[in-house]
Formats: structure tokens, C-alpha cells, sequence
């Protein structure tokens, strides 16, 4: 049975949850306070870069089941049934969530709410955050307002895949009417459910998060290690991966990770740990292994070309990773002002991000422009086409010594090498040594 649906926030998630449940034939409306995005979307172009979106957008928009608003329009007229909250939830300077978002959407559907609905909480938010929205809001409503923790995993890049063949979906309610609401709404999805109190669910979420980010520092401490030692990383991960306790994925070293959830969300279980008198000694190394390692590339293109000030260098790769435009804690954020500010001349080439969120660099609409003359070339982020890359040309437009940094572990080294080009990597067997602490 199709459900109504009113999604506030239409960005990365709230756009995905948006067209996909109109695909699975439920009548959605998307809210969002950003005007311009609402009239973006309402005339069938997608706001973000995402395999697979502009498909379900006009086939949504086509069908009737999916339409877009402004909360202009009032928030009585645009509660739903089911109402899920997507609005981002960034860093604050202390580490912390910032909630302000998520309150002012609770506190406004609460305060018009003039019928019964369910409050669907699809942002990542702290443990105890269903709690106090409950107690500050909803029961001071007039009429009865369900609570459901459903935190979204779904990876940028794959989030429409990821929706409909997702490994489990997580309902933390205390009513067994809201649960019951959230399996109809599901219905056609093939997933387990695992239902369980609001602040498992809440938990679920963070120690999910946490628990990748660790296994990506971790293999990154693993490769640095081989640096030192003259191993391979890519045989160790392989060696490890196999086994099926440990599992393959996330056992890619590089530069570390980046985006919108990992590091935001250790930083914000970190700060949830402290204060609640719990020092989270393993969660602090993973942040600050994963701090140094995104600066990696500076380190050794500095140490290679003491004359910085007089090189250009080709940074690529702006978005955190591939088929997404998500520039947001890129590493590329921390390592282009750094090479800027030694005096190199940066030049950053990225297929498909846009925004340019640092001073001191110069973004080139092609990857000729950004090599021509360079020293050094930094691969950010493990884009198709650099792999693809033709090496030999690449040798011709650079300018000596040629370094290619290959901070995804992305390349081929030897075709690489074969061009005559000086090829780095985290923890990739060569005749370089370049472990942090090398
Ligand atoms: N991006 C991801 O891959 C991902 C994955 C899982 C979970 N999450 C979580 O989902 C939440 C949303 O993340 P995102 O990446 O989609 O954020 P986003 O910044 O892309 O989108 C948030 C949207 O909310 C809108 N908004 C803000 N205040 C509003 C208000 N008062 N009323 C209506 N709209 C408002 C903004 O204009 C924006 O379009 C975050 O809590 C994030 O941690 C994100």
C-alpha cells in the first residue's frame, strides 16, 4: 500500500530516501529550506552527482509520487504520515554534532502538527538525541508523535544500490504501531530488519562508522609499517582479507578517509564518549592516525623537491572519493594549502567536483592543464580515468623529477614506472621507503 511521505532535507540522503520510496511507489514530498535546490529538483535536474539519480528523478516526478517543497508552503500542510528528518548534522567546532538543524525541523513539526504522524530520524544523530527531542518536543505536542531512529548507510557513489539491496535496515522505536508503519514502508525492500530500542539504533549507527574508520587506519598503520620494512602492502591486505573473521573490504591503504559521515562522526562519538566520562583511547588513535595520513603526500613531495616555491604540482582528485562530487573533508582540503603555502604553484583537476573550498589553487577544466609542467602529481581520489591514465604522455607533459603520488594505491606501478616516472604509494613495495616515520 502506498504511504505518504514528506522528506525534510534534500541533500545526499534526503534526495536518495526521496526518490527511491517514490520508485517503491509511495507519494513523497521533499522539503527543503534552500530554494534554489527546490526549483532545481522541481524542474527535474538533481542537485548532487549520483549514479543512477536523474533516472528515478523524473520517473518519480513523472508518475506523480514525487514532488518538492519549500517549508514556505507551512509545516501542517506538509507533515505526512511518515515524516523523516534527513537534515545535515556537521561537525561544531568542539567536535560535536551540530543539531541545530534537527531542531528546528523537530521543533517546527511538533509545534504544527495538528494530527498524528510517525517522526522518521534518517540523520545521524548522538546517542540520547531521540530521547531529548521526545521530551522537549514531541510530548509537548498536542497530538501523538512517534519516534523512529532509522540511520542511513547507504556510501555516496552507490547510494541508490545500496538503498535497495542494503545489508540490514535499523528500526529503533518504543511503539510497536511506529515499527509496524516502517515495515509497510519498506515493504519491497529485501533486507533483515533489526528492530531494537531508539538508542541501539542511535548507537548502531556511530559504532557502524567507527568501526570502518578503524579498519581504515588500521591497514593505513599496516602499510606505513611496510614502508619501513620493505613488505607489500597490497599482498598483506590481500593475505588478510581472505580471512573471513576479517573480510576485504576496507582494507585498501591510501591517504586515508574523508567525506561527510567518518570523520564527523568519530570526532562526534569521541565527544560523546568524553562526556560521558569515557576516554575512548582506540577511537582517539584511529582520528589522529587518520589526520596524519592525509598528509602523507606533503610530507614526501616536500622531502623530494626541497624547491617548492619554484614547482608547479598537479593535484588529482578533489571529491573524498570517486563517483560522487562530495568535496566535503576531502583530503585534498588539508593538502593543497599546504603545498600552496610552501610556494608551489597547485593546479587541481577533478572530473566531475566543482566547488573549489580552498584559497591558493587553481581548478583546471582538464588533466593535460593540470600535469603541463608539473613536478609532482598527487592522485586524491581513485578516479577511473586516472587509472586509465596514457603514462607515457603523462612523462612528456610533466616536468622533472616527475613524481606521481599515488595516494589511493589506485595505479599500475609498473606501467607507472615503465614511463619513466617516479612512482610513491603508501606502502607499496619499490625502491622507495616512505613509511611516516621512514
Ligand atoms: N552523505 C552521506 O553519505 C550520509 C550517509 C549516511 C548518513 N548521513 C547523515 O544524513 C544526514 C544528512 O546528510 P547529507 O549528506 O544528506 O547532508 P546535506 O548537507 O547534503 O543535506 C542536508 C539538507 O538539509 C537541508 N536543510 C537544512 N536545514 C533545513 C531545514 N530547517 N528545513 C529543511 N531543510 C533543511 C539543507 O538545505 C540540505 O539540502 C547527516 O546527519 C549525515 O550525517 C549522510
Amino acid at each position: 500500500m502506498p504511504l505518504r511521505v514528506t522528506v525534510v532535507g534534500t541533500g545526499y540522503v534526503g534526495l536518495v530516501t526521496g526518490v527511491c520510496l517514490a520508485h517503491s511507489g509511495h507519494l513523497v514530498t521533499c522539503v527543503d529550506i534552500d530554494r534554489d535546490k527546490v526549483d532545481m529538483l522541481a524542474s527535474g535536474t538533481s542537485t548532487i552527482y549520483e549514479p543512477g539519480i536523474e533516472e528515478l528523478l523524473s520517473s518519480g516526478m513523472a508518475s506523480g509520487n514525487l514532488t518538492f517543497a519549500t517549508p514556505e508552503k507551512g509545516w501542517g500542510e506538509l507533515i505526512s504520515d511518515i515524516t523523516v528528518v534527513a537534515v545535515g548534522t556537521p561537525m561544531a567546532p568542539n567536535g560535536a554534532a551540530d543539531l541545530s538543524a534537527v531542531r528546528v525541523v523537530v521543533s517546527s513539526l511538533a509545534e504544527a502538527a495538528d494530527r498524528p504522524f510517525t517522526l522518521v530520524m534518517k540523520s545521524t544523530v548522538p546517542m540520547g538525541t531521540g530521547a531529548a527531542l521526545r521530551h522537549r518536543y514531541l510530548d509537548e505536542a498536542v497530538v501523538r508523535i512517534g519516534y523512529v531512529s532509522n540511520p542511513e548507510f547507504l556510501r555516496e557513489g552507490k547510494a541508490i544500490e545500496d538503498w535497495f539491496k542494503t545489508d540490514r535496515i535499523v528500526l529503533g522505536a518504543d511503539e510497536e504501531a511506529d515499527r509496524a508503519l516502517m515495515r509497510e514502508l519498506y515493504a519491497d525492500i529485501d533486507a533483515p530488519l533489526v528492530e531494537t530500542d531508539v538508542a541501539s539504533a542511535e548507537t548502531i549507527k556511530y559504532a557502524s562508522n567507527a568501526f570502518l574508520s578503524t579498519k581504515i587506519s588500521f591497514i593505513n598503520e599496516i602499510a606505513n609499517l611496510c614502508d619501513c620494512i620493505g613488505a607489500d602492502i597490497d599482498a598483506v591486505s590481500r593475505g588478510i582479507g581472505m580471512d573471513k573473521r576479517i573480510g576485504r573490504d576496507f582494507l585498501k591503504a591510501g591517504i586515508g578517509y574523508g567525506g561527510s559521515c567518518f570523520p564527523k562522526d568519530t570526532r562526534a562519538l569521541d565527544f560523546i564518549a568524553t562526556l560521558n566520562g569515557y576516554q575512548f583511547t582506540l577511537l582517539k588513535s584511529v582520528i589522529e592516525v587518520n589526520n596524519r595520513q592525509r598528509l602523507l603526500p606533503v610530507v614526501h613531495v616536500m622531502r623530494a623537491l626541497p624547491d617548492l616555491h619554484e614547482r608547479s604540482i598537479a593535484i588529482l582528485g578533489l571529491a573524498f572519493k570517486p563517483d560522487t562530487d562530495d568535496v566535503r573533508e576531502s583530503p585534498a582540503l588539508d593538502i593543497v594549502p599546504l603545498l600552496a603555502e610552501q610556494g608551489a604553484a597547485v593546479r587541481i583537476y577533478d572530473p566531475i567536483a566543482s566547488e573549489l573550498p580552498v584559497a591558493g589553487a587553481a581548478r583546471v577544466a582538464d588533466i593535460w592543464q593540470a600535469l603541463q609542467g608539473a613536478s609532482a602529481a598527487v592522485v586524491v581520489t581513485e578516479w577511473q580515468e586516472f587509472r586509465e591514465l596514457d603514462w607515457e604522455r603523462v612523462r612528456q607533459a610533466m616536468a622533472g623529477p616527475a613524481i606521481i603520488f599515488d595516494g589511493r594505491n589506485c595505479l599500475d606501478a609498473d606501467a607507472v614506472r615503465a614511463a619513466g616516472l617516479t612512482y610513491m604509494a603508501v606502502g607499496r613495495k619499490g625502491e622507495h621507503r616512505f613509511g611516516m616515520n621512514a
